[in-house]
């Protein structure tokens, strides 16, 4: 009996390791992926080994995390609720996908990931191992356990002889959070009150649009096939891109967002959310996208997008309707092409400038000036009337407003 787990190296996780040995009484495999948190990775092998592991893996997957599910997803213009641009959600299927091939290698019949059994990344990762593995064991300690206090946790530890960190023996005065090359989250602790406004130094990856710079910083982004591909004319990697806009982005302030949100298992939620680059990356998609796309494409995919944006949330990457509504959204993509100017400046990104070689743009045919007979103004006449036809009968039979 083998079980992979999906591990950070933290200390909830080493507890749920170690209980998976005790309970479980089973040969446990780790799998830690880089997916740009921030923080070191390998630091998880050495505790992995001293707890007795020995089959480890630790994984970079920032590449493929955002070329094959930041971007695609991007392309989508997706946004939970209308404002959450989902750093967390989509970052789930592709450990789930990981931790299945790793299973698959390793000849495991389980996986067991650090989710509570209250939130949204229970579903996202189980439904990723539902899709890519039916007959899989799924363990989510949380679920099970009797360790439902920050001292039961902390005493189990040091029963364990697992390194307590001084801060997280006090009371649960610390947030929950999650982070990856997209986003950070901040829930929980005083976030629970939805009238509370965070502290400044909650935020960890934008500075307070007070102190951003007063000079604004000008960028121009280059997008090919609906994928970002260059920052100031230089060719740069998916993640190299994410990374750099997080950069510029979060000294500027950009990409903070605090809401409330509905959560798939029925409560509502308050999150405090950081996507700097992202949040760039979605207006300067946007003012590409208005000259690119024709409208019946544009508001089509805009009607798209809410569900889309559930699905992603809801855990349903590896599903056919995602799937379908991707290929409609790639194929819409194929003209989003050309370059987008904009400035970032305490908090807002401001777009200066868009152009490209597929512009629906057409000046000749928009100009207050002589359009050389392109428009022949008088067809709008009878396309209004035939427009108003409606309107007119029934002011006639029911009457006026
Ligand atoms: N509420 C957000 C979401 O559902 C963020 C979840 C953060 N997850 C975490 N384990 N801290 O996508
Ligand atoms: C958790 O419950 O593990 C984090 C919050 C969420 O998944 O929504």
């Amino acid at each position: 009996k083998k079980v992979v787990l999906a591990y950070s190296g933290g200390l909830d996780t080493s507890i749920i390791l170690k209980w998976l040995q005790d309970e479980y009484n089973c040969e446990v495999v780790t799998f830690t992926a880089d997916l740009g948190q921030g923080e070191e990775v390998e630091p998880a092998r050495a505790k992995a080994e001293a707890m007795g592991c020995k089959e480890i893996f630790v994984d970079d997957l920032r590449e493929e995390f955002v070329r094959d599910y930041v971007f695609p997803m991007f392309r989508g213009n997706a946004l939970y609720e209308g404002t959450y641009l989902l750093g967390t959600s989509i970052a789930r299927p592709l450990i789930s996908k990981r931790q299945i091939e790793i299973a698959n290698m390793v000849g495991a019949d389980a996986v067991s990931h650090g989710a509570t059994g209250k939130g949204n990344d229970q579903i996202r990762f189980e439904l990723g191992y539902y899709a890519l593995k039916p007959d899989i064991k799924v363990i989510a300690p949380w679920r099970e356990w009797d360790l439902h206090s920050r001292s039961s946790m902390v005493a189990y530890a040091d029963k364990a002889g697992i390194p307590v960190p001084e801060a997280k023996r006090g009371d649960a005065s610390a947030y929950s959070r999650d982070a990856n090359l997209l986003h950070i989250s901040h829930e929980g602790n005083q976030l629970e009150d939805p009238w509370w406004e965070p502290e400044e130094d909650m935020w960890t990856r934008t500075v307070s649009w007070y102190d951003a710079p007063d000079e604004p910083t000008e960028l121009v982004i280059t997008f090919d096939k609906g994928d970002p591909v260059a920052i100031n004319g230089e060719d740069m990697k998916p993640h190299e891109i994410l990374t750099k806009l997080n950069e510029v982005g979060g000294a500027n302030g950009v990409g903070r967002l605090d809401i409330v949100e509905s959560r798939y298992v029925g409560m509502k939620s308050r999150g405090a959310y950081e996507t700097p680059g992202g949040t760039v990356l979605f207006h300067a998609r946007r003012a590409l996208e208005s000259i690119c796309l024709d409208r019946g494409e544009m508001h089509m995919k805009d009607e798209m997008s809410a569900q889309y944006s559930e699905l992603i949330y809801n855990g349903f990457w590896f599903s056919p309707d995602r799937e379908m509504m991707q290929a409609a959204i790639d194929k819409c993509s194929e003209s989003v092409k050309g370059d987008v100017r904009l400035k970032l400046y305490k908090g807002n990104v401001i777009i200066t400038g868009r152009r490209s070689p597929n512009s629906l743009f057409d000046e000749k045919l928009s100009t207050f000036e002589d359009d050389e007979g392109l428009y022949d103004q008088s067809d709008a006449g009878g396309f209004i009337k035939l427009n108003a036809l409606r309107l007119r009968t029934l002011n006639r039979v029911r009457g006026g407003h």
